[in-house]
């Protein structure tokens, strides 16, 4: 890694960081008589660039801890006024090193009740796709835009979304995956920052932060609209090729 990269990833780190309300950072500094991976001590100079490294590097270093972080950071959330009508929050699941991330709308009632995303009917639908794509559910990570259950399973609304938004950046920025498929309108939306209907957006790769994503339908849609799997099946075959070929 580079010095500039360095910067701009410490730079991404500190912003989210302030932005969900630190006014210092929560790492140990770093001293001296730090060893190298070829056991040489590293000299004062050395040690800026490694320094921010550390920092930096905490989440390819340790996704699961990172991921673990950001949990504790979220807290009992009551940033929103979904934390008003939830049960559970609903934070996400999955392999913290996954190749492929979905990302929804937020969780229903069944995934309120469990603290867990896509455990209900619309969780069956992605669990199949999933299978049917080669993967287990624990390959792949799931999350929603919103943490939180909107009330009688309405879309969440601006404020909402804009709250809880950082916190799916950095989901997505600690796993790092090769692919995101955006499910449904509000993800797919939020995430491209657009107002293209998901029946325009579908189909196609858009780049999320370098992050090849495809949109593709909600499970809770194609529980309405069967007929209209086969087009999220074409979907989930750009994504497979695209894992393929991306290394
Ligand atoms: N719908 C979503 O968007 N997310 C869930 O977790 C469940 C249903």
């Amino acid at each position: 890694m580079n010095n500039e990269t360095i910067a701009q990833n410490l730079r991404k780190t500190l912003e989210f960081y302030q932005e969900i309300g630190f006014e210092y950072m929560p790492f140990k500094a770093v001293t001296s008589n730090i060893k190298d991976s070829n056991e040489s001590i590293i000299t004062s100079n050395e040690l800026k660039t490694k320094d921010l490294s550390l920092v930096t590097c905490h989440s390819s270093l340790n996704k699961e801890a990172a991921l673990k972080a950001l949990r504790e950071e979220i807290g009992d959330c009551k940033r929103c006024k979904l934390s008003k009508g939830r049960t559970n929050i609903v934070f996400g699941e999955g392999n913290p090193n996954a190749e492929l991330i979905f990302i929804g709308e937020g969780p229903g009632a069944e995934e309120d009740r469990q603290g867990r995303p896509f455990v209900g009917e619309a969780g069956g639908i992605l669990t199949n796709l999933i299978k049917k794509m080669g993967f287990k559910r624990e390959d792949v990570y799931s999350a929603n835009i919103v943490k939180c259950r909107p009330p009688m399973n309405r879309d969440p609304e601006e404020d909402e979304v804009s709250t809880c938004m950082p916190f799916v950046q950095e989901q997505i920025r600690i796993i790092n995956p090769k692919v995101i498929m955006a499910l449904g309108r509000v993800a797919a939306q939020s995430l491209l920052q657009s107002k293209v209907p998901i029946s325009k957006l579908r189909g196609r790769f858009y780049e999320y932060k370098d992050i090849p994503l495809m949109p593709t339908f909600h499970p809770a849609y194609l529980l309405r609209n069967p007929k209209d799997k086969w087009l999220t099946w074409n979907d989930a075959q750009m994504v497979l090729e695209r894992l393929k070929t991306s290394g």
